[in-house]
């Protein structure tokens, strides 16, 4: 597939590296392509642009950018987005410290950010994946209990299947917890799995769910 990664920073380059080793064909989008440059060197199958090329560059758009952001990018990108799956890495982390190793977020529990992107841009079709689990191990990570499960959510069927493939191609088991309202428990997984990092400078774990 090709995929338009919108965001620069780790999400964004550890997962565009991730599509590119498994075939698809990438397009970075920021607002200052030279402080990509290097990185471009360094993977030369990677192209760079604006959100708004690289929106226009996907079959399919990944979105991995600071969550108070989000729908800014997303309104910046433009038509681009309409009509396509629309990947969300983003976690709404509000702008203040930790209380206890716990994050301060700027949503509500009955109104994640996902839902409202999905709101404000109702012909995306966004899904809920890649947010529970810091970036370096975000791309076939490997642990003795075997996968790790990603929990995702969105409205459309068909985009959730598209992301299920590529969970697979990444090493994940994937659990469909449904509509976008699902993000209102997804999204706070993020501070679940960050408690461990700032309190005990841990932060290798993954999250699996267990069936009988
Ligand atoms: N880091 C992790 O391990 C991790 C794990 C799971 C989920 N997440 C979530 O994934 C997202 C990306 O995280 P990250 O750590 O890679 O990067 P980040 O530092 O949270 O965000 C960097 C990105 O945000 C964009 N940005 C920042 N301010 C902006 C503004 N005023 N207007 C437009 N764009 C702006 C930057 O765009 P430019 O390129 O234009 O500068 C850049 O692409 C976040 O929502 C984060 O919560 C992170």
């Amino acid at each position: 597939m090709k995929i338009g990664v919108l965001g620069s920073g780790d999400v964004a380059q550890t997962l565009a590296a991730g599509f590119i080793k498994h075939g698809h064909q990438v397009m970075l989008g920021t607002r200052d392509a030279a402080k990509l440059e290097k990185w471009r060197q360094a993977n030369p199958k990677t192209q760079v642009g604006s959100s708004k090329d690289a929106a226009a560059f996907g079959e399919a758009v990944m979105l991995a950018v600071k969550g108070s952001v989000a729908a800014d990018v997303l309104r910046t990108a433009g038509a681009g987005i309409d009509g396509k799956l629309v990947m969300d890495a983003c976690n709404p982390i509000a702008n203040a410290p930790p209380a206890n190793g716990v994050l301060k977020f700027f949503t509500t529990l009955d109104d994640s950010l996902m839902e409202r992107l999905q709101r404000d841009f109702p012909k995306a079709r966004l899904v809920k994946v890649f947010n529970s689990v810091g970036a370096p191990r975000m791309v076939n990570p490997q642990y003795k209990a075997g996968k790790p499960t990603m929990f995702i959510c969105g409205n459309d069927d068909g985009a959730k299947k598209v992301v299920g493939g590529i969970l697979d191609q990444f090493g994940w088991e994937t659990a469909d917890m449904g509509k976008a309202e699902a993000a209102r428990a997804i999204e706070p997984l993020c501070m679940l799995w960050c408690i461990p990092g700032f309190s005990k400078n841990e932060w290798t774990h993954a999250f699996k769910l267990l069936h009988e």
